[in-house]
C-alpha cells in the first residue's frame, strides 16, 4: 500500500526506492541483487585456478599468501577481541551453519563481564560435519582453501578469547582431513600458530577432530559430546556452550564458512561485507546446486541473488528448459520445498525463504524437474532422518519412524487419503517439542510437500486404488502394511513393500 511506504536510500546503490515499514518485507530487495564480481570474491580458488597458476597445491601456504590469505593477520590480532567483534556485527554476518543467527552477537556471548575471572581454556569448536544432504560448500572450502579456516579459527578464537579451536570434520572427508592437516602443520611451521602466532604475542593452537558419520554430531551440542568420547546426543539448553561447553568451558561452535569469511571482511571491513545482499541478509554466500541442472556446482555469489539467475546463469539452466521445473529444496534436504511458481520470482536469502514458509539453511538448492517423483524424494529424505535420529526424544524417534513408514506407502500411493493430514498433524506436534532441531529437520520436508504436491499425493493414492481394484477404499489396515498381521494384540509389519523403492 503506498500510503505505509516511504523512501530512503539503498545501501548499496545510490538509487531512490521505496520500502514497506512493515519488517516482513523489509527483505524484499530494492536492487536485483547477484552477478558478483571476481574481485569481491571471498573464495578464489575455488575452482583452483590460482593453485594451478602458481604451480602450488591448493593447500601450500603459498597459494594462500598468493590470493591475500594470512595478509596482516597479526595487525588483525592485535587490534583485539573488541574491535573484531564490532567489526564483525558491522558486517551483518549471520552463521552460515542453517539457522542464520548474527554471528557477531554469537561470538560477543564468549565476553561477557569479567569473563577473565573464570581461568582456564576455551574453545572454539569448528562444525565441519556438513551433514544436510545436498550440502557440499564447508568440504570445498577445506579441499581448495584450507589457510582461509585455519586463518579464521584464529582471528575467531582471538575475538572469543578463545585458547583453541577444534576442527570437528565428518568422518567420511578423509582425503580432506589429509589436506587440512597438512595446512595446519605448514601454519605451525611458519609460526602462524601457536605459541606467539603471528608474532602476536597470542598463544592458539587449532585441532582436527575426526567425527564417525552420524548427522546428529552436526547439532552443536551433539558435536561437543561426541568430541568428549561420548554418543553424539544433543544437550538440553541451558546451558549454552558459551557457558558450559567443550570439557565444561566456554565454547562457540561455529560452521566452517562463517569461520573461513571472518579474515577477508576483516581486512576489507565490515562496511564492504555488509555492501552485499539485502538488508540484514549481508555478504556474498556459497551456493551448491545439486538435482536436475544442466551443470551442478558450488560457486560463491552475492547474497538475495534470484534463484532463477542462479539456475540459469551458474548452472546452465534446468534439464529440459524453466519450463521443465518441477521443484526446488533450497536450502538443504530439511527446508520445506518450493513449487515452480514460487520459484519464478524467489529470492534467496534468509528472510526472503522464510516469508514464503521456507528457509536458506545451508544454500544447498537441490532442484527436480518435471522428470522426477517428488513424492519418492521426500520419501528417500525421511528414510534418512528416521535413521539419523538419536532417539533421545520420543516425538522425534517415533514421529520419524511413523512418517517414514507412512512415506514407504504414500510414495506408492498405498495409503488412505485421511492419512495424509493425520501425518502433518502430527508434524506440527513434533516441532518445538524435542531438544534439538532434528524434530524440525524432518517435519519441514513433509509439511512443504503437503502444502505444494497434495493434489498429487491424492492422485497417487487414487491411482493404487484403481490399480489393485479398490475403488471403493478398504485400503490399508489403517497405517501399516498391507499385509501386515496382527499376533496378540501387536502388529506385526512386514517389509517395506518393494515398489516403494522400484515403483516409481
Ligand atoms: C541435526 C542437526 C545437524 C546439524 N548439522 C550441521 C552441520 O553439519 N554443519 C553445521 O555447520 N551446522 C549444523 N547444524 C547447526 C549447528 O547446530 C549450529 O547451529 C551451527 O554449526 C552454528 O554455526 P553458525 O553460527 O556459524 O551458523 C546442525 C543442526 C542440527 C539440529
Ligand atoms: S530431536 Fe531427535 S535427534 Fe534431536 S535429541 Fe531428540 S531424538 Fe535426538
Amino acid at each position: 500500500m503506498l500510503s505505509s511506504v516511504r523512501r530512503f536510500t539503498s545501501k548499496s546503490s545510490s538509487k531512490l526506492a521505496y520500502r514497506s515499514f512493515a519488517t516482513l518485507d523489509a527483505s524484499i530487495p530494492n536492487r536485483i541483487h547477484g552477478g558478483l564480481q571476481d574481485k569481491d570474491r571471498i573464495f578464489q580458488n575455488l575452482y583452483l585456478k590460482n593453485s594451478k597458476k602458481h604451480g602450488t597445491q591448493p593447500w601450500d601456504l603459498k597459494t594462500a599468501e598468493k590470493i591475500g590469505d594470512w595478509y596482516k593477520t597479526k595487525e588483525i590480532l592485535l587490534k583485539g577481541d573488541k574491535w573484531i567483534i564490532d567489526e564483525i556485527k558491522k558486517s551483518g554476518l549471520r552463521g552460515r551453519g542453517g539457522a542464520g543467527f548474527p554471528s557477531g552477537l554469537k561470538w560477543s556471548f564468549m565476553n561477557p563481564p569479567n569473563w577473565e575471572k573464570n581461568v582456564g581454556p576455551r574453545y572454539v569448536a569448528v562444525n565441519a560435519d556438513e551433514g544436510e544432504p545436498g550440502t557440499c560448500k564447508d568440504r570445498e572450502i577445506i579441499r581448495k582453501e584450507p589457510h582461509k579456516l585455519i586463518e579464521g579459527c584464529l582471528v575467531a578464537g582471538r575475538a572469543m578469547n578463545a585458547t583453541a579451536a577444534y576442527i570437528y570434520i565428518r568422518g567420511e572427508f578423509y582425503n580432506e582431513t589429509v589436506i587440512l592437516q597438512n595446512a595446519i602443520d605448514e601454519a605451525y611451521k611458519f609460526g602462524k600458530l601457536g605459541k606467539n602466532a603471528c608474532g602476536s604475542g597470542y598463544d592458539f593452537d587449532v585441532y582436527i577432530h575426526r567425527g564417525m558419520g552420524a548427522y546428529v554430531c552436526g547439532e552443536e551440542t551433539a558435536l561437543i559430546e561426541s568430541m568428549e568420547g561420548k554418543a553424539g546426543k544433543p544437550r538440553m539448553k541451558p546451558p549454552f556452550p558459551a557457558g558450559v561447553g567443550l570439557f565444561g568451558r566456554p565454547t562457540t561452535v561455529t560452521n566452517v564458512e562463517t569461520v573461513a569469511v571472518a579474515p577477508t571482511i576483516l581486512r576489507r571491513g565490515g562496511d564492504w561485507f555488509n555492501s552485499f545482499g539485502a538488508e540484514r541478509n549481508s555478504g556474498t554466500k556459497l551456493f551448491c546446486v545439486s538435482g536436475h541442472v544442466n551443470e551442478p556446482c558450488t560457486f560463491e555469489e552475492e547474497m538475495s541473488v534470484p534463484l532463477k539467475d542462479i539456475l540459469e546463469k551458474h548452472c546452465g539452466g534446468v534439464k529440459g528448459g524453466w519450463d521443465n521445473l518441477l521443484a526446488v529444496i533450497p536450502g538443504g534436504s530439511s527446508t520445506p520445498i518450493l513449487n515452480a511458481e514460487t520459484c519464478q520470482d524467489q529470492i534467496m536469502d534468509f528472510d526472503s525463504l522464510r516469508n514464503v514458509g521456507s528457509g536458506l539453511g545451508t544454500a544447498a538448492v537441490i532442484v527436480m524437474n518435471k522428470q522426477a517423483d517428488v513424492i519418492r524424494g521426500i520419501q528417500r529424505l525421511l528414510a534418512f532422518y528416521k535413521h539419523e535420529s538419536c532417539g533421545q526424544c520420543t516425538p522425534c524417534r517415533e514421529g520419524s519412524t511413523y512418517l517414514s513408514k507412512m512415506m514407504d506407502r504414500l510414495a506408492v500411493g498405498q495409503a488412505n487419503e485421511k492419512e495424509i493430514d493425520q501425518a502433518l498433524e502430527l508434524t506440527y506436534k513434533v516441532c518445538g517439542h524435542s531438544i534439538c532441531a532434528m524434530g524440525e529437520a524432518f517435519s519441514w520436508p513433509y509439511q512443504g510437500l503437503v502444502k505444494n504436491f497434495k493434489p498429487l499425493m491424492i492422485e497417487r493414492i487414487n491411482e493404487y486404488k484403481l490399480q489393485n481394484g479398490l475403488v471403493n477404499g478398504g485400503l490399508n489396515n489403517g497405517g501399516w502394511y498391507e499385509n501386515s498381521s496382527i499376533k496378540n494384540g501387536i502388529v506385526i509389519d512386514n517389509p517395506i513393500p518393494k515398489e516403494a523403492f522400484h515403483g516409481h
